[in-house]
């Protein structure tokens, strides 16, 4: 596996490998790799013959009071972790590197990033747009992968590629979950082992909304009332939100009559947890 930190050596490598025709399937990271990292650099490795992944924490799309100067690192073992997923090229910026002295011009997209984590992370969607449409000019991929555990940042990022015309197929996998139903996520290493416990209850609020979906409920307050309840048994949490969205605009609705997103989001201490699951 190729590590590289500078844009212009792997802008000449993608171009190369387009010229040769190859296809190129890439996975942009922010490190602290676990396997929904790696499933969708497997994914990668099986559709595409070079296989690109980058890993940059990107300054912009946190917030002045979140989690940026200690978000989790650990080099060697993404490294290790994504050579052996079959990662060819490990694209890893220095924040000067992408956002050198004077760098002014940011992508958003109106309405969508305001809302759902956008409420309580102004700005964030924002800063995603704006690195990913970067990371997608310099690596030049012909897919894009993306886990739907972030659900609101695919819809975007996807309204983004359509509405600029990016040539490249945006590609969403399933949520990886720990044995007992967490979803993955580099932040739950902040959990201490109470808070760990109790985060369970975003997993069984979905459980409880698709099993109440599945019973024929359609009515979107009855099933956000219901989830509600469920999240206020984490004595330790404090609900962001949890709401019942279309899946094109992320706008409240009231009749589960077409396929809607639940998503929730939750506190715990400075910690905050996302999940979702599709009502179909
Ligand atoms: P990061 O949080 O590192 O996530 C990178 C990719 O992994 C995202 O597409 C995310 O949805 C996916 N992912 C995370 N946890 C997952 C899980 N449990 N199951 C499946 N996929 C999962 O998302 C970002 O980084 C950044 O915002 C980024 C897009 C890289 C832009 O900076």
């Amino acid at each position: 596996m190729r590590i590289i930190t500078s844009k212009q050596e792997m802008r000449c490598l993608a171009q190369k490998a387009r010229g040769q025709g190859q296809s190129i399937g890439f996975v942009p990271t922010m490190g602290y790799l676990h396997s929904g990292h790696i499933s969708l650099m497997e994914a990668a490795r099986e559709q595409n013959s070079l296989v690109a992944a980058s890993i940059f924490v990107n300054p912009t799309q946190f917030g002045p009071n979140e989690d940026l100067a200690r978000y989790p690192r650990n080099f060697a073992s993404d490294s290790a972790l994504a050579a052996k997923a079959g990662v060819d090229v490990l694209f890893c910026p220095e924040a000067m590197e992408m956002y050198p002295q004077g760098y002014v011009s940011y992508v958003e997209t109106e309405g969508l990033g305001k809302r759902l984590c956008g409420k309580s992370r102004p700005g964030h969607f924002r800063g995603v747009c704006t690195v990913v449409l970067k990371l997608f000019n310099i690596v030049q991929p012909h897919r894009a992968y993306f886990g739907q555990k972030d659900a609101q940042q695919f819809i975007i990022l996807k309204r983004m590629a359509r509405d600029l015309d990016l040539d490249i197929e945006m590609v969403s996998m399933p949520i990886v979950r720990e044995a007992d139903g967490l979803a993955m996520s580099s932040r739950n290493v902040y959990l201490n082992a109470e808070e760990r416990r109790q985060a369970l209850v975003l997993s069984r609020a979905l459980g409880k909304g698709k099993r109440l979906f599945a019973a024929g409920e359609r009515d979107a307050a009855a099933l956000q009332k219901a989830v509600q309840s469920e999240l206020a048994i984490a004595t330790l949490g404090r609900t962001d939100y949890a709401e019942i969205v279309d899946m094109d605009e992320l706008l409240p609705i009231v009749k589960l009559d077409k396929p809607a997103l639940l998503a929730l989001a939750m506190y715990f201490g400075k910690t905050r947890l996302i999940d979702n699951t599709i009502l179909i």
